[in-house]
């Protein structure tokens, strides 16, 4: 049977009313089992063994740096994400009207819905606040390599923390989540950059104030379009000059920060901003995570908050998009209405990570664990079969058994199946003598025991 992906969508009626689109639903799914969602992903149990590989590793890096689990509700008002996050993620939204009236949207980012929390319960918390989580996303873009319509994002966020020193804190989180999961240097790197530093050098080079949100998102598009491209889009666009054009392409590609022009790093403002930019690559580098670091200005960021410091972290051969992104927002919490609290952080998805894994190797393959398999010889021994699963799993073994009376070979076969470690044969000698048979499914060694042995 192949598997269908329903691409039109059905006219939402009353179904009690109207059920002529029953046969012509039905016609489609002929010879298809039913569809699932384009962009979507089933968890069959080897899919869903690869999403707590990831998570259980995420969870273990975020409380060895002291921070607490958090999560929201999935559906939230559409208004917290309108303004907030961006154009690019509004007109990404899952939303709808509810049966209250209400405009409301499914969550394509935790950002705002942390915002929101804290800003509701923040005066009465000690800082720094250290909260991670590991929500379900859903945002509808096309389908494509590493991007789907929903994803599991490891979101890490430190509130009331207004230095670099929090910055470097929640990047090296960002590089240890993926070196928990087996990747190096060689792997990845983290992209650094700072909004703050980057509008500072454009206002100086003659960008007017009310033009710099527009050349941030046209810069954004660098690492995809020619520089060409980008540099006519300024000028068509934003009509700057040529030469304010290519000025403005000059600090985004420039190699490092050394390599700005001399009148521009001798602006007060410019040095000011290089030195803190600074002081969080040196942190990185004294917490001896240097070797994942590259300065890059053209890292700007889609969503609208960011504030300072923002990163991505990217696949080191460039196929993938962006593992990660993440960076400072001052102002977030404030907007919503909370204490007006610094705050930096980051999303990291399992989804180009999951692709990132497979073309490493890193991927453990998956495999079934049971501890005990019980077995029986006649029909006679299954209510002791049944005592002694029973009182195994009480004591938190895992435990199974055939349901219906088969031959041993078939129960043994079913024991391998199931990936038990040991398999308990029960014969009517053993029952006599209240013990059983422990057969090491391995080595196949076996040794008669009573359940006092295994509990
Ligand atoms: P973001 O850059 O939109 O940031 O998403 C972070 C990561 O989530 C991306 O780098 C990517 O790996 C993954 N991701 C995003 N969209 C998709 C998609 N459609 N399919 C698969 N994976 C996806 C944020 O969401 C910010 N709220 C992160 C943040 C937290 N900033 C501060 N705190």
């Amino acid at each position: 049977m192949s598997h269908v992906e329903l691409d039109s969508p059905i006219q939402h009626r009353d179904p009690i009313v109207d059920l002529d689109w029953i046969p012509r639903f039905r016609a489609t799914m002929a010879n298809s089992v039913f569809p699932r969602l384009p962009g979507f992903r089933d968890f069959p149990p080897e899919d869903f063994a690869l999403r707590t590989h990831i998570c259980e590793a995420w969870r273990r890096v975020a409380r060895r740096y002291g921070f607490l689990e958090y999560d929201g509700p999935p559906l939230e008002p559409i208004e917290l994400y309108v303004q907030k996050s961006g154009d690019e993620i509004v007109n990404q939204l899952y939303s709808f009207i509810d049966k209250g009236d209400r405009q409301v949207s499914l969550r394509p980012e935790m950002t705002p819905s942390l915002a929101r929390i804290l800003g509701a319960r923040s005066r009465g918390m000690s800082k720094p606040i250290r909260w991670f989580s590991l929500p379900q996303l859903f945002r509808y873009e096309r389908q494509q390599r590493g991007r789907l319509k929903e994803h599991f994002q490891w979101n890490v966020d430190l509130i009331g923390e207004a230095g670099v020193a929090a910055d470097a804190e929640i990047l090296a989180v960002a590089i240890d989540g993926l070196r928990e999961l087996g990747l190096t240097s060689d792997d990845f790197v983290a992209r650094v950059s700072d909004r703050r530093l980057v509008q500072i050098l454009l206002e100086v080079v003659g960008v007017p104030e009310d033009a710099i949100a527009a050349t941030l998102a046209i810069a954004d598009k660098l690492g995809r379009k020619q520089e060409s491209v980008v540099r006519d889009m300024l000028v068509a666009d934003l009509e700057f000059s040529d030469d304010l054009a290519k000025q403005v392409l000059a600090i985004f590609l420039a190699p490092s920060l050394e390599d700005l022009d001399a009148q521009v790093l001798s602006d007060s403002r410019v040095s000011e901003g290089i030195a803190s930019f600074h002081e969080f690559v040196a942190r990185l580098g004294e917490m001896g995570l240097g070797e994942y670091v590259e300065v890059d200005l053209k890292i700007v960021r889609g969503l609208a908050y960011y504030t300072g410091v923002v990163f991505e972290l990217f696949d080191r051969q460039g196929e993938l998009r962006a593992i990660c992104g993440g960076g400072r927002y001052d102002r977030l919490l404030e907007l919503v209405g909370g204490e007006p609290l610094p705050a930096t952080g980051f999303g990291m998805g399992d989804v180009v990570l999951g692709e990132l894994l497979a073309d490493r190797g890193l991927i453990p393959t998956f495999q079934r664990e049971l501890d005990y398999f019980v077995v029986v010889v006649s029909a006679q021994e299954r209510p002791e079969a049944l005592r002694i699963a029973q009182a195994l799993r009480e004591s938190g073994k895992s435990v199974a058994y055939s349901f219906r009376n088969q031959s041993l070979l078939k129960q043994m076969k079913a024991a391998g199946r199931e990936g038990a470690t040991v398999a308990l044969i029960i014969g009517p000698a053993e029952l006599e003598r209240g013990c059983f048979i422990a057969r090491d499914m391995t080595s196949g060694e076996e040794r008669e025991v009573v359940l006092s042995d295994l509990i």
